[in-house]
């Protein structure tokens, strides 16, 4: 799909946006998402209501703009000419009509044997958005895309092996040196945590370092950490059938840290940041770890195992450990899919956050309010950490509370043991990074790519 910026609609499909007060279609209310479309004169016109213009937000724009394209779609068009105009021309707002085109485009169609019809040619016209500006946009939105590839696709593509190869296609260009753990290593280095989870798996745990250094004059850096299991079978505390399936998506976080380095990359951001994945693919069979078993993590602390399934903090605890004690970053922030209580809490559509540090609580949360991918933070009191104390370890992986209670807090304060005292943020994304029901205008159905454009966000607004 390519997109322009052109002067005069050339294309015989038209996309316009109107609000209720200018609108004079019959049966058509244009509010925020309706559409309706006409043919006039050789042409079709599909109008897509935006709502009152007075109560517009780039998040509704991204939303009524992904309902706009995906009529076009089913009305099988290839070439569409959008046109954005009025309230729409700011910079602002027709960034956010692109990003709601590329994303509301998108469907998962590698394992239909007929592929549906593709958006070839799209062109903006009447926005004030130069050539750069569109490209840094397409930028991020196909790397959203890119992240939800990853996570759609099976189990058996996905692989830690195959997350290694996508971070090598990274490492051509010169800003970017890259660090891989293979099994051997893992072990050699005593990220014991890690290689216990991926040991059972014939696709063996790596983990994947991307540095980035944009902007080599600078000292400062900031680590993203992504969970990268590859399918969560629970091990030996198997999952049940209703809960195991959608098991792929586990390597949520690690697709986000990967959509953002590729991305940090393209547009040659001045800023350096340390990208890291731990993968591995939680197995179950005779050579898979036990429960009651005690691990020492690479921080040293020792680490009784209560659940298997518990996995995504023993692999983050390595990985975490390791970014902080190899690469001193001034901040850390994690992605995981860590826990099914946070889907209880929130929903799929806001991330739980949790951190030790104000500041970049605070600038997280507002990066979710503008970007729209929401996050909401939770405490991290003391009476949490000694829930994660163990009688024959130093830490447990499954808390002293009754089952099910705090489970995204306690998990969080697990994390918390493996940073020092490097200011740091845990993203909980086992509920946004999937959606099971229907798409909602930019979020599709499946793998949504979330916090790719948050952290772009976090990251680039702030240089
Ligand atoms: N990968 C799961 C969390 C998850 C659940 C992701 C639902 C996406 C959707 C994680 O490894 C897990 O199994 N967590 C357990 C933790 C518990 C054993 C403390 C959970 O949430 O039940
Ligand atoms: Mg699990
Ligand atoms: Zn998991």
């Amino acid at each position: 799909m390519d997109i322009n910026i052109s002067k005069k609609a050339r294309f015989s499909t038209l996309l316009k946006f109107v609000s209720p007060n200018e609108q004079t279609i019959p049966d058509f209310n244009a509010d925020e998402g309706e559409i309706v479309y006409r043919y006039e004169n050789h042409t079709t016109i599909i109008y897509c209501g935006t709502g009152s213009a007075d109560a517009i937000t780039t998040t509704k724009v991204r939303f009524f703009a992904a309902k706009g394209i995906q009529k076009a779609l089913d009305l099988k068009r290839t070439e569409v000419s959008i046109i954005v105009d009025g309230t729409l021309c700011s910079s602002q707002y027709s960034s956010a009509v692109i990003e709601g085109i590329i994303l509301g485009a998108y469907k998962f169609d590698k394992y239909k044997s007929e592929t549906p019809r593709r958006i070839k040619h799209l062109e903006i016209i009447g926005s004030t958005l130069n050539s750069a500006d569109l490209k840094k946009i397409k930028s991020i939105a196909c790397a959203v895309n890119y992240a939800r590839d990853l996570v759609n696709s099976n189990a058996h593509e996905i692989t830690p092996v195959f997350l290694e190869k996508e971070a090598r296609k990274l490492s051509e260009n010169k800003s970017v040196s890259l660090e891989i753990l293979t099994e051997k290593e893992i072990k050699k280095n005593g990220l014991n945590l890690l290689h216990a989870v991926g040991q059972a798996s014939p696709t063996p745990p790596r983990l994947i370092i991307i540095d980035y250094k944009g902007d080599p004059r600078s000292n400062k850096k900031v680590a993203i950490v992504g969970k990268g299991i590859t399918f969560d079978s629970g091990g030996q505390n198997l999952k049940p059938t209703g809960h195991i399936e959608p098991m792929r998506i586990d390597m949520a976080g690690a697709a986000t840290i990967l959509a953002v380095m590729r991305c940090l990359v393209e547009s040659k951001t001045r800023i350096n940041v340390t990208g890291v994945v731990a993968a591995a693919h939680n197995a179950i069979g005779s050579n898979a770890f036990f429960p009651g078993d005690v691990y020492k993590s690479y921080s040293g602390k020792t680490v009784e195992i209560l659940s298997t399934d518990a996995e995504g903090r023993l692999i983050l605890a390595d990985a975490l450990a390791y970014c902080v004690k190899k690469y001193s970053p001034d901040e850390i922030i994690d992605f995981a899919t860590l826990t099914g209580g946070i889907l209880s809490a929130l929903g799929d559509l806001i991330a739980g956050l949790f951190s030790n540090n104000e500041t970049l609580a605070q600038s997280l949360f507002s990066s979710g309010e503008i970007t729209g991918e929401r996050l909401w933070r939770f405490p991290l009191y003391k009476e949490y950490c000694d829930a994660m104390k163990s009688d024959i370890a130093d830490l447990r992986n499954l808390s002293k509370f009754k089952k099910g209670y705090a489970s995204s807090i306690t998990g969080a304060a697990f994390l918390s043991e493996f940073i020092d005292n490097t200011h740091w943020a845990h993203i909980d994304i086992a509920g946004t990074a999937y959606n099971e029901g229907q798409c909602r205008g930019d979020t599709p159905q499946y793998g949504t790519g979330f916090g790719v454009r948050l952290m772009m966000h976090y990251l680039t607004d702030r240089i």
